[in-house]
Protein backbone atom coordinates (compact mmCIF):
# COMPACT_ATOMS: atom_id res chain seq x y z
CA UNK A 1 0.00 0.00 0.00
CA UNK A 2 1.14 3.43 -0.40
CA UNK A 3 0.66 6.57 0.52
CA UNK A 4 -1.13 9.44 -1.19
CA UNK A 5 -0.48 12.79 0.23
CA UNK A 6 -2.45 15.71 -1.09
CA UNK A 7 -2.09 19.32 -0.24
CA UNK A 8 -4.96 21.54 -0.23
CA UNK A 9 -5.84 25.52 0.09
CA UNK A 10 -9.15 26.98 0.99
CA UNK A 11 -9.67 29.97 0.03
CA UNK A 12 -13.01 32.54 -0.93
CA UNK A 13 -12.33 33.45 -4.57
CA UNK A 14 -15.10 34.62 -6.92
CA UNK A 15 -16.12 31.97 -9.00
CA UNK A 16 -19.47 31.54 -11.84
CA UNK A 17 -20.34 28.14 -12.19
CA UNK A 18 -23.49 28.81 -13.36
CA UNK A 19 -22.88 32.48 -14.92
CA UNK A 20 -23.96 34.19 -12.18
CA UNK A 21 -20.79 35.30 -10.26
CA UNK A 22 -20.65 35.33 -6.36
CA UNK A 23 -18.29 34.17 -3.75
CA UNK A 24 -17.08 30.46 -3.51
CA UNK A 25 -14.61 28.41 -1.29
CA UNK A 26 -12.33 26.98 -3.69
CA UNK A 27 -9.69 23.93 -3.04
CA UNK A 28 -6.02 24.84 -4.60
CA UNK A 29 -8.53 27.21 -6.91
CA UNK A 30 -11.06 25.22 -7.66
CA UNK A 31 -14.30 23.89 -6.97
CA UNK A 32 -15.70 20.58 -7.18
CA UNK A 33 -11.81 19.92 -5.26
CA UNK A 34 -9.31 17.66 -6.82
CA UNK A 35 -10.50 14.45 -6.67
CA UNK A 36 -8.64 11.85 -4.46
CA UNK A 37 -6.93 8.67 -6.27
CA UNK A 38 -6.19 5.94 -4.23
CA UNK A 39 -6.03 1.96 -4.05
CA UNK A 40 -7.41 -0.31 -1.27
CA UNK A 41 -5.14 0.11 1.84
CA UNK A 42 -3.40 3.04 0.83
CA UNK A 43 -3.18 5.39 3.18
CA UNK A 44 -4.50 9.41 2.14
CA UNK A 45 -2.61 12.24 3.72
CA UNK A 46 -4.48 15.72 3.11
CA UNK A 47 -2.59 19.10 4.76
CA UNK A 48 -5.71 21.74 4.77
CA UNK A 49 -4.61 25.04 4.93
CA UNK A 50 -7.45 27.59 5.88
CA UNK A 51 -6.94 30.47 3.95
CA UNK A 52 -10.64 31.56 4.76
CA UNK A 53 -9.40 34.54 6.49
CA UNK A 54 -12.56 34.73 8.99
CA UNK A 55 -13.84 31.73 8.66
CA UNK A 56 -13.28 28.30 10.68
CA UNK A 57 -13.90 24.74 8.40
CA UNK A 58 -13.46 21.25 8.95
CA UNK A 59 -13.16 18.07 6.04
CA UNK A 60 -15.16 15.04 6.26
CA UNK A 61 -14.59 12.01 4.52
CA UNK A 62 -17.82 11.07 3.63
CA UNK A 63 -18.32 6.84 3.54
CA UNK A 64 -14.36 6.51 4.80
CA UNK A 65 -15.17 4.47 7.73
CA UNK A 66 -11.79 5.73 9.84
CA UNK A 67 -11.54 2.56 11.41
CA UNK A 68 -8.87 3.35 14.20
CA UNK A 69 -9.08 6.96 13.25
CA UNK A 70 -11.69 8.80 14.57
CA UNK A 71 -10.45 11.95 15.10
CA UNK A 72 -9.97 12.23 11.15
CA UNK A 73 -13.72 11.68 10.21
CA UNK A 74 -13.83 15.86 10.29
CA UNK A 75 -16.83 16.38 11.75
CA UNK A 76 -17.19 19.57 13.61
CA UNK A 77 -17.66 19.52 17.32
CA UNK A 78 -18.24 15.85 16.86
CA UNK A 79 -15.07 14.50 16.39
CA UNK A 80 -12.70 17.75 16.20
CA UNK A 81 -12.17 21.33 17.06
CA UNK A 82 -12.50 23.73 14.03
CA UNK A 83 -9.80 24.32 12.12
CA UNK A 84 -8.88 28.00 12.45
CA UNK A 85 -8.23 30.92 9.74
CA UNK A 86 -4.32 30.32 9.19
CA UNK A 87 -3.78 27.35 10.32
CA UNK A 88 -3.59 23.86 8.82
CA UNK A 89 -5.05 20.30 9.57
CA UNK A 90 -3.08 17.63 8.77
CA UNK A 91 -5.89 14.20 7.99
CA UNK A 92 -4.39 10.85 7.89
CA UNK A 93 -6.35 7.90 7.60
CA UNK A 94 -6.33 4.34 5.53
CA UNK A 95 -9.15 4.16 2.06
CA UNK A 96 -9.81 0.42 3.65
CA UNK A 97 -12.29 -0.50 0.62
CA UNK A 98 -12.74 -0.22 -2.85
CA UNK A 99 -15.79 2.03 -4.12
CA UNK A 100 -16.71 5.55 -4.53
CA UNK A 101 -17.02 8.15 -1.98
CA UNK A 102 -17.16 11.66 -1.44
CA UNK A 103 -15.38 14.65 0.51
CA UNK A 104 -16.92 17.54 1.83
CA UNK A 105 -16.73 20.16 4.68
CA UNK A 106 -18.83 19.48 7.65
CA UNK A 107 -18.50 23.05 9.83
CA UNK A 108 -22.31 24.87 9.38
CA UNK A 109 -24.02 24.95 6.06
CA UNK A 110 -20.03 25.52 4.65
CA UNK A 111 -20.70 22.82 2.00
CA UNK A 112 -22.76 24.11 -0.40
CA UNK A 113 -20.02 27.29 -0.62
CA UNK A 114 -18.18 24.94 -2.50
CA UNK A 115 -16.06 22.66 -0.87
CA UNK A 116 -16.56 19.77 -2.24
CA UNK A 117 -14.97 16.82 -4.35
CA UNK A 118 -14.66 13.08 -4.92
CA UNK A 119 -12.59 10.13 -3.84
CA UNK A 120 -11.66 7.44 -5.80
CA UNK A 121 -9.99 4.05 -4.51
CA UNK A 122 -9.22 1.52 -6.69
CA UNK A 123 -8.99 -2.34 -5.91
CA UNK A 124 -5.25 -3.33 -5.69
CA UNK A 125 -3.07 -4.40 -8.58
CA UNK A 126 -4.42 -8.25 -9.61
CA UNK A 127 -8.04 -7.53 -8.16
CA UNK A 128 -10.90 -7.11 -10.40
CA UNK A 129 -14.13 -5.99 -10.30
CA UNK A 130 -17.02 -7.89 -11.42
CA UNK A 131 -17.88 -6.15 -14.05
CA UNK A 132 -16.56 -4.97 -17.08
CA UNK A 133 -15.80 -1.19 -18.87
CA UNK A 134 -13.65 0.78 -20.53
CA UNK A 135 -13.08 3.87 -18.94
CA UNK A 136 -14.11 5.54 -15.58
CA UNK A 137 -15.54 8.91 -14.56
CA UNK A 138 -16.47 10.89 -11.43
CA UNK A 139 -19.69 13.22 -12.15
CA UNK A 140 -20.69 14.76 -8.93
CA UNK A 141 -24.29 16.61 -9.08
CA UNK A 142 -25.19 19.75 -6.72
CA UNK A 143 -27.57 22.26 -6.75
CA UNK A 144 -26.18 25.88 -6.47
CA UNK A 145 -27.64 28.88 -4.54
CA UNK A 146 -26.83 32.62 -5.47
CA UNK A 147 -27.23 33.38 -1.90
CA UNK A 148 -24.41 33.42 0.90
CA UNK A 149 -24.42 30.52 2.94
CA UNK A 150 -24.01 32.83 5.99
CA UNK A 151 -27.41 34.64 4.24
CA UNK A 152 -29.06 31.14 4.25
CA UNK A 153 -28.13 30.09 7.79
CA UNK A 154 -29.01 33.58 9.40
CA UNK A 155 -32.49 33.46 7.72
CA UNK A 156 -33.10 29.76 8.77
CA UNK A 157 -32.42 31.02 12.80
CA UNK A 158 -34.27 34.00 12.53
CA UNK A 159 -37.64 34.60 13.81
CA UNK A 160 -39.72 35.27 11.79
CA UNK A 161 -37.96 32.32 9.73
CA UNK A 162 -36.63 32.29 6.54
CA UNK A 163 -36.21 29.58 4.50
CA UNK A 164 -33.63 29.21 1.78
CA UNK A 165 -36.34 28.49 -0.65
CA UNK A 166 -35.50 26.12 -3.99
CA UNK A 167 -32.05 26.86 -5.65
CA UNK A 168 -31.21 28.62 -8.54
CA UNK A 169 -29.68 26.41 -11.04
CA UNK A 170 -28.00 22.84 -11.08
CA UNK A 171 -24.63 22.02 -11.14
CA UNK A 172 -23.09 18.89 -12.68
CA UNK A 173 -19.35 18.68 -12.25
CA UNK A 174 -19.93 22.12 -10.80
CA UNK A 175 -20.85 23.50 -13.80
CA UNK A 176 -24.53 25.01 -14.72
CA UNK A 177 -26.03 27.61 -16.45
CA UNK A 178 -28.69 30.05 -14.69
CA UNK A 179 -30.42 32.31 -17.34
CA UNK A 180 -28.95 35.76 -16.37
CA UNK A 181 -31.62 37.45 -18.93
CA UNK A 182 -34.66 35.79 -16.53
CA UNK A 183 -32.91 37.42 -13.65
CA UNK A 184 -35.57 40.49 -12.26
CA UNK A 185 -34.53 42.84 -11.36
CA UNK A 186 -31.75 43.14 -14.00
CA UNK A 187 -28.37 41.78 -13.73
CA UNK A 188 -25.30 43.49 -15.10
CA UNK A 189 -23.00 41.52 -17.29
CA UNK A 190 -20.11 41.86 -14.71
CA UNK A 191 -22.29 39.75 -12.57
CA UNK A 192 -24.40 37.73 -14.24
CA UNK A 193 -22.58 36.75 -18.43
CA UNK A 194 -24.25 33.92 -20.13
CA UNK A 195 -21.15 33.77 -22.78
CA UNK A 196 -18.47 33.38 -19.72
CA UNK A 197 -16.35 30.44 -20.69
CA UNK A 198 -16.28 29.80 -16.89
CA UNK A 199 -19.87 28.85 -17.09
CA UNK A 200 -19.54 26.68 -20.44
CA UNK A 201 -21.53 23.23 -19.76
CA UNK A 202 -19.42 20.30 -18.55
CA UNK A 203 -19.06 17.90 -21.31
CA UNK A 204 -17.54 14.70 -21.05
CA UNK A 205 -16.30 12.99 -24.38
CA UNK A 206 -16.84 9.72 -25.07
CA UNK A 207 -15.88 6.96 -27.93
CA UNK A 208 -18.15 5.43 -29.48
CA UNK A 209 -18.65 1.42 -29.37
CA UNK A 210 -16.79 1.17 -25.61
CA UNK A 211 -18.49 0.79 -22.20
CA UNK A 212 -18.31 3.52 -19.48
CA UNK A 213 -18.21 3.35 -15.68
CA UNK A 214 -19.84 6.66 -14.60
CA UNK A 215 -19.47 7.09 -10.67
CA UNK A 216 -22.49 9.65 -9.70
CA UNK A 217 -22.82 10.93 -6.94
CA UNK A 218 -24.98 13.66 -5.40
CA UNK A 219 -23.83 16.52 -2.81
CA UNK A 220 -26.70 18.68 -3.34
CA UNK A 221 -27.46 20.90 -0.27
CA UNK A 222 -31.40 20.15 -0.67
CA UNK A 223 -32.68 18.98 -3.88
CA UNK A 224 -33.43 15.08 -4.48
CA UNK A 225 -32.33 14.52 -8.14
CA UNK A 226 -32.96 12.56 -11.06
CA UNK A 227 -30.34 12.08 -13.67
CA UNK A 228 -30.42 10.37 -17.25
CA UNK A 229 -28.48 10.79 -20.29
CA UNK A 230 -30.54 11.05 -23.80
CA UNK A 231 -30.97 7.92 -25.64
CA UNK A 232 -28.86 5.58 -23.08
CA UNK A 233 -29.54 3.54 -20.45
CA UNK A 234 -27.82 3.38 -17.21
CA UNK A 235 -26.99 0.10 -15.42
CA UNK A 236 -26.56 0.23 -11.70
CA UNK A 237 -23.65 -1.90 -10.18
CA UNK A 238 -22.63 -0.23 -7.31
CA UNK A 239 -23.83 1.60 -4.27
CA UNK A 240 -21.98 4.01 -1.60
CA UNK A 241 -19.05 1.24 -2.52
CA UNK A 242 -20.98 -1.99 -2.49
CA UNK A 243 -21.55 -3.95 -5.43
CA UNK A 244 -25.27 -4.08 -6.55
CA UNK A 245 -26.87 -7.07 -8.21
CA UNK A 246 -27.07 -5.50 -11.38
CA UNK A 247 -30.49 -3.46 -13.32
CA UNK A 248 -31.25 -0.96 -15.70
CA UNK A 249 -32.51 2.42 -14.86
CA UNK A 250 -33.38 5.30 -17.63
CA UNK A 251 -33.42 7.49 -14.71
CA UNK A 252 -31.07 7.14 -11.51
CA UNK A 253 -32.91 8.73 -8.59
CA UNK A 254 -29.72 10.02 -6.30
CA UNK A 255 -30.15 11.66 -3.34
CA UNK A 256 -27.62 13.72 -1.25
CA UNK A 257 -24.77 12.00 0.08
CA UNK A 258 -25.02 9.02 -2.05
CA UNK A 259 -22.76 7.88 -4.48
CA UNK A 260 -23.84 5.11 -7.42
CA UNK A 261 -21.21 3.21 -10.02
CA UNK A 262 -23.58 2.84 -13.56
CA UNK A 263 -22.03 1.17 -16.61
CA UNK A 264 -22.84 2.94 -20.08
CA UNK A 265 -22.68 1.74 -23.65
CA UNK A 266 -22.30 4.29 -25.88
CA UNK A 267 -23.90 2.37 -28.72
CA UNK A 268 -26.14 5.51 -30.18
CA UNK A 269 -25.72 7.29 -33.67
CA UNK A 270 -22.37 8.43 -33.49
CA UNK A 271 -22.48 11.59 -35.75
CA UNK A 272 -24.15 13.77 -32.89
CA UNK A 273 -23.86 14.33 -29.19
CA UNK A 274 -26.28 13.67 -26.33
CA UNK A 275 -27.47 15.81 -23.31
CA UNK A 276 -27.19 14.60 -20.09
CA UNK A 277 -29.50 16.04 -17.71
CA UNK A 278 -30.74 16.20 -13.79
CA UNK A 279 -34.04 17.44 -12.40
CA UNK A 280 -35.37 18.15 -8.86
CA UNK A 281 -37.45 15.32 -7.60
CA UNK A 282 -39.64 15.18 -4.57
CA UNK A 283 -39.83 18.75 -4.81
CA UNK A 284 -42.09 21.32 -6.81
CA UNK A 285 -38.93 23.51 -7.50
CA UNK A 286 -38.79 26.43 -9.76
CA UNK A 287 -35.21 24.90 -10.62
CA UNK A 288 -34.54 24.68 -13.71
CA UNK A 289 -32.48 21.30 -15.13
CA UNK A 290 -29.10 21.43 -15.26
CA UNK A 291 -27.34 20.10 -18.03
CA UNK A 292 -24.06 18.77 -19.72
CA UNK A 293 -22.89 17.09 -22.87
CA UNK A 294 -22.30 13.40 -23.43
CA UNK A 295 -19.85 14.01 -26.32
CA UNK A 296 -19.40 11.54 -28.68
CA UNK A 297 -16.02 11.50 -30.61
CA UNK A 298 -15.11 13.13 -32.54
CA UNK A 299 -17.77 15.70 -32.52
CA UNK A 300 -16.91 18.85 -30.88
CA UNK A 301 -17.28 18.75 -27.36
CA UNK A 302 -18.81 22.14 -27.34
CA UNK A 303 -21.66 21.23 -30.05
CA UNK A 304 -25.15 21.64 -28.79
CA UNK A 305 -27.40 18.78 -29.05
CA UNK A 306 -29.82 18.73 -32.01
CA UNK A 307 -32.86 18.42 -29.67
CA UNK A 308 -34.00 19.58 -26.88
CA UNK A 309 -33.18 18.38 -23.41
CA UNK A 310 -35.45 15.35 -22.62
CA UNK A 311 -37.57 16.39 -19.23
CA UNK A 312 -37.21 14.60 -16.03
CA UNK A 313 -39.54 12.16 -14.52
CA UNK A 314 -42.67 13.60 -12.46
CA UNK A 315 -41.66 15.76 -9.31
CA UNK A 316 -44.50 14.30 -7.41
CA UNK A 317 -44.39 10.87 -8.62
CA UNK A 318 -42.85 8.86 -5.94
CA UNK A 319 -43.49 5.16 -6.68
CA UNK A 320 -40.55 5.24 -9.21
CA UNK A 321 -38.53 6.28 -6.89
CA UNK A 322 -39.73 4.14 -3.91
CA UNK A 323 -39.41 1.16 -6.65
CA UNK A 324 -35.36 2.02 -7.29
CA UNK A 325 -35.09 2.35 -3.36
CA UNK A 326 -36.39 -1.43 -3.12
CA UNK A 327 -34.53 -3.13 -6.27
CA UNK A 328 -31.03 -2.12 -5.24
CA UNK A 329 -29.32 -5.64 -3.45
CA UNK A 330 -26.11 -6.90 -2.95
CA UNK A 331 -24.69 -8.39 -5.92
CA UNK A 332 -24.65 -12.67 -5.66
CA UNK A 333 -21.25 -13.82 -4.84
CA UNK A 334 -20.51 -10.39 -3.18
CA UNK A 335 -23.20 -10.97 -0.24
CA UNK A 336 -22.55 -9.95 3.24
CA UNK A 337 -25.90 -11.03 5.04
CA UNK A 338 -26.58 -9.25 8.51
CA UNK A 339 -26.98 -10.68 11.95
CA UNK A 340 -30.21 -12.70 12.09
CA UNK A 341 -31.48 -10.33 14.90
CA UNK A 342 -30.77 -6.94 16.90
CA UNK A 343 -29.89 -6.06 20.12
CA UNK A 344 -31.58 -2.64 20.14
CA UNK A 345 -34.12 -0.82 18.01
CA UNK A 346 -34.42 3.11 17.73
CA UNK A 347 -37.09 4.30 16.29
CA UNK A 348 -36.07 8.41 14.97
CA UNK A 349 -39.61 9.96 14.10
CA UNK A 350 -38.66 13.03 11.72
CA UNK A 351 -40.61 15.73 12.45
CA UNK A 352 -40.80 19.55 11.66
CA UNK A 353 -41.36 21.81 14.65
CA UNK A 354 -41.43 24.91 16.41
CA UNK A 355 -38.96 25.82 19.50
CA UNK A 356 -39.43 29.01 20.91
CA UNK A 357 -40.42 30.31 18.06
CA UNK A 358 -37.75 29.06 15.61
CA UNK A 359 -38.56 26.43 12.88
CA UNK A 360 -36.57 23.54 13.10
CA UNK A 361 -36.48 19.63 12.55
CA UNK A 362 -36.19 17.27 15.31
CA UNK A 363 -36.11 13.45 15.85
CA UNK A 364 -38.17 12.15 18.45
CA UNK A 365 -40.00 15.65 19.40
CA UNK A 366 -35.57 16.23 19.89
CA UNK A 367 -33.83 18.92 17.67
CA UNK A 368 -29.78 18.36 17.59
CA UNK A 369 -27.65 20.95 18.45
CA UNK A 370 -23.87 20.61 17.92
CA UNK A 371 -22.21 21.65 21.47
CA UNK A 372 -18.99 23.63 21.58
CA UNK A 373 -16.64 20.83 23.17
CA UNK A 374 -16.18 18.08 20.81
CA UNK A 375 -17.59 14.95 21.73
CA UNK A 376 -15.33 12.70 20.88
CA UNK A 377 -12.83 14.89 23.18
CA UNK A 378 -15.64 15.30 25.60
CA UNK A 379 -15.92 11.64 25.98
CA UNK A 380 -12.30 10.48 25.80
CA UNK A 381 -11.37 12.92 28.26
CA UNK A 382 -13.97 12.97 30.79
CA UNK A 383 -15.50 16.20 30.29
CA UNK A 384 -19.06 14.99 30.90
CA UNK A 385 -20.43 18.27 31.80
CA UNK A 386 -20.08 19.85 28.71
CA UNK A 387 -23.29 17.97 27.17
CA UNK A 388 -26.39 16.65 28.35
CA UNK A 389 -26.43 13.22 30.05
CA UNK A 390 -30.18 12.58 29.85
CA UNK A 391 -30.32 9.92 26.77
CA UNK A 392 -32.12 10.78 23.83
CA UNK A 393 -35.37 9.09 23.06
CA UNK A 394 -35.55 5.34 21.79
CA UNK A 395 -38.90 6.23 20.04
CA UNK A 396 -42.31 8.85 19.59
CA UNK A 397 -45.85 7.92 21.16
CA UNK A 398 -46.23 5.41 19.14
CA UNK A 399 -50.10 4.78 19.92
CA UNK A 400 -51.02 8.37 19.29
CA UNK A 401 -48.62 10.32 16.80
CA UNK A 402 -51.02 10.60 13.90
CA UNK A 403 -47.79 10.93 10.97
CA UNK A 404 -50.59 11.42 7.87
CA UNK A 405 -51.69 14.60 10.45
CA UNK A 406 -50.26 18.13 10.29
CA UNK A 407 -49.14 18.53 14.13
CA UNK A 408 -48.12 21.98 15.26
CA UNK A 409 -45.85 20.12 17.56
CA UNK A 410 -44.54 23.52 19.36
CA UNK A 411 -43.65 21.20 22.29
CA UNK A 412 -40.30 19.95 21.08
CA UNK A 413 -37.14 20.37 22.78
CA UNK A 414 -33.62 20.74 21.69
CA UNK A 415 -30.67 18.79 23.13
CA UNK A 416 -26.94 17.43 22.44
CA UNK A 417 -27.38 14.27 24.07
CA UNK A 418 -26.19 11.15 22.28
CA UNK A 419 -27.00 7.63 22.20
CA UNK A 420 -24.75 5.40 23.48
CA UNK A 421 -23.92 2.45 22.08
CA UNK A 422 -23.03 -0.91 23.80
CA UNK A 423 -19.64 -1.97 21.27
CA UNK A 424 -19.98 -4.58 19.07
CA UNK A 425 -24.22 -4.61 19.78
CA UNK A 426 -26.02 -4.94 16.76
CA UNK A 427 -28.68 -1.78 16.19
CA UNK A 428 -31.75 -1.29 14.18
CA UNK A 429 -32.85 1.78 13.60
CA UNK A 430 -36.16 2.40 11.80
CA UNK A 431 -36.48 6.07 10.28
CA UNK A 432 -40.00 7.16 10.09
CA UNK A 433 -41.41 9.90 8.13
CA UNK A 434 -44.34 11.69 8.95
CA UNK A 435 -46.20 15.17 8.08
CA UNK A 436 -44.47 18.09 8.38
CA UNK A 437 -46.35 21.66 9.66
CA UNK A 438 -47.70 21.98 6.01
CA UNK A 439 -50.92 20.48 5.41
CA UNK A 440 -50.81 17.11 3.06
CA UNK A 441 -46.87 17.63 3.19
CA UNK A 442 -44.14 14.78 3.95
CA UNK A 443 -40.52 15.43 2.61
CA UNK A 444 -37.79 12.91 1.46
CA UNK A 445 -34.99 12.75 4.11
CA UNK A 446 -31.81 11.10 3.06
CA UNK A 447 -29.78 9.84 6.54
CA UNK A 448 -26.28 9.44 6.21
CA UNK A 449 -23.70 7.49 8.68
CA UNK A 450 -20.53 8.06 10.01
CA UNK A 451 -18.20 5.32 10.88
CA UNK A 452 -20.14 2.33 9.81
CA UNK A 453 -22.20 0.90 6.74
CA UNK A 454 -25.26 -0.19 7.54
CA UNK A 455 -27.80 -3.30 5.83
CA UNK A 456 -31.07 -1.87 4.03
CA UNK A 457 -33.69 -4.00 5.94
CA UNK A 458 -36.66 -2.74 4.14
CA UNK A 459 -38.83 0.65 2.84
CA UNK A 460 -42.49 0.63 3.76
CA UNK A 461 -45.67 3.46 3.32
CA UNK A 462 -46.90 4.56 6.62
CA UNK A 463 -46.62 3.75 10.09
CA UNK A 464 -43.98 1.46 10.73
CA UNK A 465 -45.71 -1.70 12.21
CA UNK A 466 -43.18 -3.16 14.99
CA UNK A 467 -44.71 -6.95 15.03
CA UNK A 468 -45.59 -7.03 11.11
CA UNK A 469 -42.76 -5.26 9.74
CA UNK A 470 -39.81 -7.19 10.74
CA UNK A 471 -41.54 -10.03 9.42
CA UNK A 472 -40.66 -8.32 5.72
CA UNK A 473 -36.87 -7.69 6.19
CA UNK A 474 -34.84 -8.95 3.41
CA UNK A 475 -32.01 -10.31 5.42
CA UNK A 476 -30.85 -12.25 2.69
CA UNK A 477 -29.19 -10.10 0.34
CA UNK A 478 -29.78 -6.25 1.72
CA UNK A 479 -27.50 -3.63 0.25
CA UNK A 480 -24.92 -2.08 2.72
CA UNK A 481 -24.97 1.75 2.28
CA UNK A 482 -23.84 5.06 4.44
CA UNK A 483 -26.91 7.17 3.30
CA UNK A 484 -30.54 6.27 2.54
CA UNK A 485 -33.79 7.74 1.65
CA UNK A 486 -36.44 7.69 4.23
CA UNK A 487 -39.54 8.37 1.72
CA UNK A 488 -42.84 10.89 2.28
CA UNK A 489 -44.91 9.75 4.73
CA UNK A 490 -42.80 5.91 4.87
CA UNK A 491 -40.47 4.54 6.62
CA UNK A 492 -36.74 2.81 6.40
CA UNK A 493 -35.08 -0.20 8.13
CA UNK A 494 -31.49 -0.15 8.87
CA UNK A 495 -29.19 -2.39 11.01
CA UNK A 496 -25.48 -1.98 11.58
CA UNK A 497 -22.77 -3.39 13.79
CA UNK A 498 -21.72 -0.72 16.44
CA UNK A 499 -18.20 -2.29 15.76
CA UNK A 500 -15.99 1.02 15.18
CA UNK A 501 -14.75 2.53 18.72
CA UNK A 502 -15.47 6.42 18.45
CA UNK A 503 -18.26 9.03 17.93
CA UNK A 504 -19.90 9.02 14.82
CA UNK A 505 -23.30 11.53 13.31
CA UNK A 506 -25.97 10.12 11.82
CA UNK A 507 -28.21 12.94 9.98
CA UNK A 508 -30.65 14.09 7.56
CA UNK A 509 -27.73 15.12 4.34
CA UNK A 510 -30.23 18.10 3.00
CA UNK A 511 -27.85 20.20 5.10
CA UNK A 512 -30.29 23.47 5.81
CA UNK A 513 -32.05 20.68 7.78
CA UNK A 514 -28.97 18.91 9.81
CA UNK A 515 -28.36 22.82 10.33
CA UNK A 516 -31.86 23.02 11.76
CA UNK A 517 -31.36 20.22 14.30
CA UNK A 518 -31.93 17.07 12.28
CA UNK A 519 -29.76 14.95 13.57
CA UNK A 520 -28.40 12.07 16.28
CA UNK A 521 -25.16 11.18 17.56
CA UNK A 522 -23.86 7.63 18.21
CA UNK A 523 -20.79 6.32 20.67
CA UNK A 524 -19.25 3.02 20.89
CA UNK A 525 -16.62 1.69 22.52
CA UNK A 526 -15.14 5.26 23.81
CA UNK A 527 -12.53 3.03 25.88
CA UNK A 528 -11.06 1.77 23.11
CA UNK A 529 -10.37 5.31 21.55
CA UNK A 530 -6.39 5.45 20.84
CA UNK A 531 -4.75 8.61 22.15
CA UNK A 532 -6.19 11.42 20.54
CA UNK A 533 -4.05 14.05 18.40
CA UNK A 534 -3.66 17.23 19.90
CA UNK A 535 -4.28 18.58 16.76
CA UNK A 536 -8.22 17.93 16.99
CA UNK A 537 -8.42 20.32 20.37
CA UNK A 538 -8.05 23.50 21.22
CA UNK A 539 -12.02 24.62 21.42
CA UNK A 540 -14.27 24.69 24.50
CA UNK A 541 -13.31 23.11 27.27
CA UNK A 542 -10.43 21.09 25.43
CA UNK A 543 -8.33 23.90 25.75
CA UNK A 544 -7.17 22.98 29.39
CA UNK A 545 -5.80 19.43 27.78
CA UNK A 546 -3.33 21.27 25.70
CA UNK A 547 0.51 22.18 27.43
CA UNK A 548 1.17 25.51 28.03
CU1 LIG B 1 -21.61 13.76 4.04
CU2 LIG B 1 -22.13 14.15 8.07
O1 LIG B 1 -21.93 14.07 6.01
Amino acid sequence: ARIRHYKWELKYEYKSPDCYKKLVITINGRTPGPTILAKQNDTVIVEVKNSLLTENTAIHWHGIRQIGTPWFDGTEGVTQCPILPGDTFVYKFVVDRPGTYLYHAHYGMQREAGIYGSIRVALPDGESEPFAYDYDRSIILTDWYHKSTYEQAAGLSSIPFQWVGEPQSLLIQGKGRFDCSAANPPLKADVCNNTNPECSLYSTTVVPGKTYRLRISSLSALSALSFQIEGHNMTVVEADGHYVEPFVVKNLFIYSGETYSVLVKTDQDPSRNYWATTNVVSRNATTPPGLAIFNYYPNHPRRSPPTIPPSGPMWNDIAPRFNQSVAIKARRGHIYPPPATSDRVIVLLNTQNTVNGNVRWSVNKVSFNIPHTPYLIALKENLLHTFSQTPPPEGYDFKNYDIFARQNNTNATTSDAIYRLQLNSTVDIILQNANTMNPNNSETHPWHLHGHDFWVLGYGKGKFDPINDPKNYNLVDPIMKNTVPVHPFGWTALRFKADNPGVWAFHCHIESHFFMGMGVVFEEGIERVGKLPSSIMGCGETKRLLKP
